[in-house]
């Protein structure tokens, strides 16, 4: 009853202010009753969405009443105004369609037109019909030719008809611009304001377009003379027609403001709507560039993630067998070594050995220091005995020998984990001279301390450990100097009282015993005849075989001459000891050195018996007689079997050796 009565109002004041300043401001449409149809529809927030993402649609919304346009049927149009804010946003940048009209059309509906290019203005039959009576300012996106569109992106006067009568690109004159003429895209999503102008006196229209928030240009962008009184009728309606045509394209009226005969009240920007967020074209891009973007970003990521994880755990990647469990307690974690030695870098390389390199590391749990021995190995085959003789000789332990803690094997390598000796190898402190050396006291305990250590390997546990290499590198010094046994590991073990099994030669030229050379058997005498040529370095400062000039000088062979000749043995002394020795010792070391040297394995001491001697339980005399009374037949075998060897191995350094220590041979079992 109510509403009725106030729609009754509102004709009255329509009907009565027609052509008298009748008019109407929306800034937004939330409470503003409009006629919709098609899809046309309100937005929650206010915006006339003439047009969703539907194809092949049309929509119009007319304001509710009819408005008088001119006094009488043959009485000539007011002057109006209007002006609106409108937006067009297309899915694709910059296509999309067809577009906005505004309209002042007989019927509030314009029923039976058609989308598309028709923009909901006209049929097939109504187009350019003057029984039409529509009159439209088109703002159009798509050029069609049927109609002598200009472009796609122009505003345009239609009479009875989409063929405009006028029409110009979209763009303005902006003020103070010196008649320049800027373009402006009508589908860029951007809103912007159209005013129309008509002049009832004047006979003249004016269309003036603008971006949003610029102040109305004075240049209109169209301005025509024209006459609508043939064309409009006494009471129009007035209103927006919208179409889509296969491109799905959204447009949006903001805010409308109408006048008739009087000031156009102008729109309010400020309190517009707001367009749903130009999110609205990046959230599809988002959809089809960002996502795919980001997945494969991911799945890179991801896969070099693995890569890299792969790549660590290859490199990572160690050996490890059913009977090696049982080892537990000796197996390092390759990882660990890894980060001990921080990635085997050279600056922790300590050395490289005939074995393979040595690096130091320290072990992160325990900060325990290490030294690391990457042996490499070619087969499977053996390794599981020789894991098992490595493991062995991890227990035993002995002041004199280098603790071995444990092992880790990989494809094609073995590590071995020592503990690490401070003061390095010996050598470096004989044959450095006279940069760093050892004085007598000290090379005599390192002398008792490797003597005691080869005699733990070969008597003092329950089975017989052969060095194979006994020789200066081979001995470390510990934080003490105390001289300690490395490398002991390598040796092949074999069980006591069994025969040594043939192996391959391994060990050092000139610390070699001839009979390992011709039979490859390793043997306790074989380590005594290193142990020899060992003392006789430590005495002397000089290599077992030295070369002078063109000629090799086998130490032996001049300690012998020494100390057959008129000077006597300690001739042969390091110079560099100076006058700081005690005589005695030397002497016994020289010649200790020279017994084990002796060619003759028999006639070579047991280690027991060396260190004896060492410890003065053995009186020197003995050792001198077992020197110049050699036992009789030995010598004599023993130079054939040297004859044998110099022609099996006729390599200068063999044969230069071979026949000196024969010399040598025949010195000690003949001579003096
Ligand atoms: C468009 O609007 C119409 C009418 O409101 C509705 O039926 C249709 O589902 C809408 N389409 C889209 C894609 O939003
Ligand atoms: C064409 O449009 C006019 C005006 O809207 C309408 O009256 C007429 O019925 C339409 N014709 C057809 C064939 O739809
Ligand atoms: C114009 O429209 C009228 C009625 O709407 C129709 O009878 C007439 O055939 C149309 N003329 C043309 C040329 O289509
Ligand atoms: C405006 O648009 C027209 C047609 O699209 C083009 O020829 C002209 O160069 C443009 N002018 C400016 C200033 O962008
Ligand atoms: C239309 O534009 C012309 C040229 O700028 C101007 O002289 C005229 O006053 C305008 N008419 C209206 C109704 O705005």
């Amino acid at each position: 009853m109510i509403s009725k009565l106030f729609l009754a109002l509102i004709f009255l004041r329509a009907g009565l202010s027609s052509g008298q300043g009748f008019g109407f401001t929306f800034d937004g449409f939330r409470p503003v009753d409009l006629h919709l149809d098609g899809i046309a529809q309100i937005t929650s927030n206010g915006l006339l969405r003439l047009t969703n993402e539907s194809m092949q649609r049309t929509s119009h919304a007319f304001y509710p009443r009819p408005v008088s346009f001119k006094n009488s049927m043959e009485g000539s149009v007011f002057s109006f105004s209007t002006t609106f804010v409108f937006a067009i946003i297309s899915n694709q940048p910059e296509v999309g369609g067809h577009g906005i009209a505004f309209v002042a059309a007989p019927q509030m509906g314009l029923p039976g037109t058609l989308p598309s290019q028709y923009l909901g203005l006209f049929n097939a039959t109504s187009n350019g019909n003057t029984t039409s009576h529509v009159f439209a300012i088109e703002l159009d996106t798509i050029e069609s030719t049927e109609f002598q569109d200009i472009n796609n992106n122009h505003v345009g006067i239609d009479i009875n008809s989409l063929a405009s009568t006028h029409a110009a690109p979209a763009g303005y004159y902006p003020d103070g611009g010196a008649g320049k003429f800027e373009n402006l895209t009508l589908i860029s999503g951007r809103p912007m304001q159209v005013w129309v102008d008509y002049d009832g006196t004047e006979k003249r229209i004016n269309v003036t377009l603008a971006p949003f928030s610029v102040a109305r240009p004075s240049t209109p962008l169209l301005s025509q003379s024209l006459d609508l009184s043939p064309i409009v009728k006494e009471t129009m309606f007035v209103g927006f027609s919208s179409s889509t045509g296969s491109l799905l394209t959204s447009h949006y009226i903001l805010g409308w403001s109408f006048q008739m005969n009087g000031q156009l009240e102008e729109l309010a920007l400020s309190k517009l709507p707001n367009l749903p967020r130009i999110g609205k074209k990046p959230t599809p891009k988002l959809l089809t560039v960002g996502v795919p973007i980001i997945c494969l970003f991911s799945v890179s990521v991801l896969i070099s993630g693995l890569v890299y994880y792969i790549r660590l755990k290859r490199k990572c990647a160690e050996v490890l067998e059913d009977w090696e469990l049982r080892y537990g307690p000796h197996r390092f974690k390759y990882k660990d070594l890894y980060i001990a030695t921080r990635e085997f870098r050279d600056e922790e390389l300590l050395g490289v050995g005939g074995f393979g390199r040595v690096y130091r590391g320290v072990l992160r749990t325990s900060n325990i220091e290490i030294a690391v021995k990457r042996i490499s190995h070619d087969s499977r085959q053996g390794m599981r005995e020789f894991v098992a003789e490595i493991v062995s000789i991890g227990r035993l332990r002995h002041r004199n020998l280098v603790t071995l803690l444990g092992y880790c094997r990989r494809k094609g390598e073995l590590l071995l984990v020592y503990d690490y000796m401070p003061n390095g190898s010996l050598d470096k402190y004989l044959f450095n001279q006279p940069k760093v050396t050892l004085n007598w006291t000290q090379r005599f305990r390192v002398i008792k301390g490797v003597a005691s250590g080869l005699l733990y390997l070969h008597e003092g546990w329950d089975q017989v450990v052969i060095h194979r290499d006994i020789k200066a590198s081979n001995i470390l010094l510990d934080a003490e100097l105390n001289g300690r046994l490395a490398d002991f590991g390598l040796a092949r073990l074999y069980d006591r009282g069994t025969d040594p099994q043939s192996t391959q030669v391994v060990g050092t030229l000139g610390y070699l015993a001839p009979e390992h050379t011709r039979t490859g058997k390793a043997t306790k005498a074989t380590d005594v005849f290193s142990f020899g040529a060992f003392l006789l370095e430590m005495a002397t400062g000089r290599r077992p075989i030295e070369q002078r000039g063109t000629e090799d000088v086998i130490l032996v062979d001049w300690v012998f001459s020494c100390w057959s000749g008129g000077g006597g043995i300690l001739e042969a002394r390091d110079p560099n000891l100076g006058g700081d020795l005690v005589a005695e010792e030397v002497e016994l070391v020289l010649k200790l050195g020279l017994v084990c040297s002796h060619s003759e394995p028999r006639a070579r001491p047991t280690m027991r018996q060396a260190l004896q001697y060492l410890e003065g339980d053995l009186p020197i005399q003995d050792l001198s007689s077992s020197l110049s009374i050699p036992s009789p037949g030995v010598r004599f075998a023993h130079q054939e079997a040297f004859d044998d060897f110099v022609m099996s191995y006729p390599s200068s350094m063999d044969q230069a050796f071979a026949v000196s220590s024969s010399v040598a041979d025949s010195l000690l079992s003949g001579g003096r």
